[in-house]
């Protein structure tokens, strides 16, 4: 598109990767905004990197322009209207070869070919530690590229905290009210398994605040005869009902990690720990026991205030990384400002719960454990 002067505009290529996370439209309506009033486009990516690598697929295109009337009433709008995906990390991409075998090939280089064809001047990666990874590869490969982090799990290094987070967490919160009183009610254990692949922070955040008896994280490999132990305890003291709250992460001691399936081309799917916990429990305390999963439930719904302002804030700070000639760093909040981080560096671990940081600490006060 050519300005009224006749000189080609600043063109922004928004992308959104990873699983989804409540506040992705804030960030998209914040960039597409902050980009409008400095007077470059902006345009959306389809489904991560997808867009590019497969425009067939999409019969408008896999690259879109956004315009104010596309971001017009999706701030509180659960997950991304550009859309997104899990499958296929440009990195690793599983291809199938001439011998029918599925084999994983980079594909980065086609996607800084793609970007220059479509004549996007720099790029804005909304996503996850593996979004972050791609985007790290990108600016090595010459892209002008600003990652913006989002996680449900918190589990992004660099920034106090993604958005997100705290949607998942209050959702969880009210789930946990909501479980207690049926608990009391029919004197049963019931347990509660919440999104958590690396980091327990929803459960443990949660499970504080919603009055979880013990909280399993994979942090924190547990015995099940202590969990047990303390469903007893509290019998004997004339309490017949417990909640444990269970990241789907979490590990038994000498054990492993519950996989439900591991496709190349995406992470293992986790799942089915709070089904075995739920068994294990009824078994060794001989109550009864249900189970509740909360799973994606995690992930949908409007961002909560907190959330809506960080993805706002984090929008607007890509934007003005860009004009201030940065690339290859993620925006993070560093209370109470916003500052950039190298993307190497937020990618480098994972940003797990400490074992000796407060809310353990204070879980433990309380009374909570954790099964070690
Ligand atoms: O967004 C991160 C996460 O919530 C993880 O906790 C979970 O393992 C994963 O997404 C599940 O993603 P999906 O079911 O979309 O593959």
């Amino acid at each position: 598109m050519i300005n009224r002067e006749g000189t080609p505009r600043f063109r922004v290529g928004i992308s959104t990767g990873g699983g989804d996370a409540p506040g992705l439209n804030a960030v998209i309506r914040a960039v597409v905004l902050s980009s409008l009033h400095r007077g470059w486009e902006c345009h959306g990516i389809r489904d991560g990197f997808h867009g590019i690598l497969a425009p067939k697929q999409y019969p408008n295109g896999g690259v879109i322009p956004l315009y104010r009337d596309s971001v017009r009433g999706i701030t509180h709008i659960g997950g991304t209207i550009i859309g997104t995906t899990n499958w296929g990390n440009p990195l690793h991409y599983p291809t199938t070869g001439s011998d029918g075998q599925v084999y994983e090939r980079d594909r980065s280089d086609e996607i800084v070919n793609g970007l220059a064809a479509h004549g996007l001047d720099a790029v804005i990666s909304i996503g996850g530690d593996g979004s972050m990874t791609i985007a790290a590869a990108l600016a090595r490969k010459g892209v002008r590229i600003i990652g913006v982090p989002k996680t449900i799990d918190n589990d992004l290094d660099g920034t106090v905290v993604t958005f997100g987070f705290d949607t998942a967490l209050a959702f969880a919160t009210e789930c946990l009210d909501r479980l207690l009183s049926t608990a009391q009610a029919h004197q049963r254990v019931i347990v509660v398994e919440v999104m958590g692949r690396y980091a327990g922070w929803i459960a443990l955040n949660a499970g504080i605040s919603g009055s979880a008896n013990a909280i399993l994280i994979p942090e924190i490999p547990y015995d099940i005869n202590k969990v047990a132990a303390k469903i007893k305890k509290r019998e004997a003291d004339g309490r017949c009902y417990s909640i444990v709250v269970v990241a789907e992460g979490a590990t038994p001691a000498g054990g492993d990690v519950s996989v439900v399936e591991h496709e190349l081309g995406r992470d293992k799917r986790l799942g089915g720990i709070g089904e075995r916990i739920a068994h294990e429990l009824q078994e060794l305390t001989s109550r009864e026991t249900r189970l509740v999963v909360l799973g994606h439930l995690l992930r949908g719904g409007s961002p909560t205030t907190f959330d809506r302002l960080l993805a706002l804030r984090f929008g607007a700070a890509a934007t003005r990384a860009i004009e201030e000639g940065q690339s290859g760093v993620m925006v993070a909040l560093d209370p109470p400002g916003v500052r950039y981080v190298p993307l190497e560096e937020a990618t480098k671990r994972m940003k797990t719960v400490p074992l000796d940081c407060d809310s353990v600490r204070t879980a433990r006060d309380l009374g909570i454990v954790f099964g070690d």
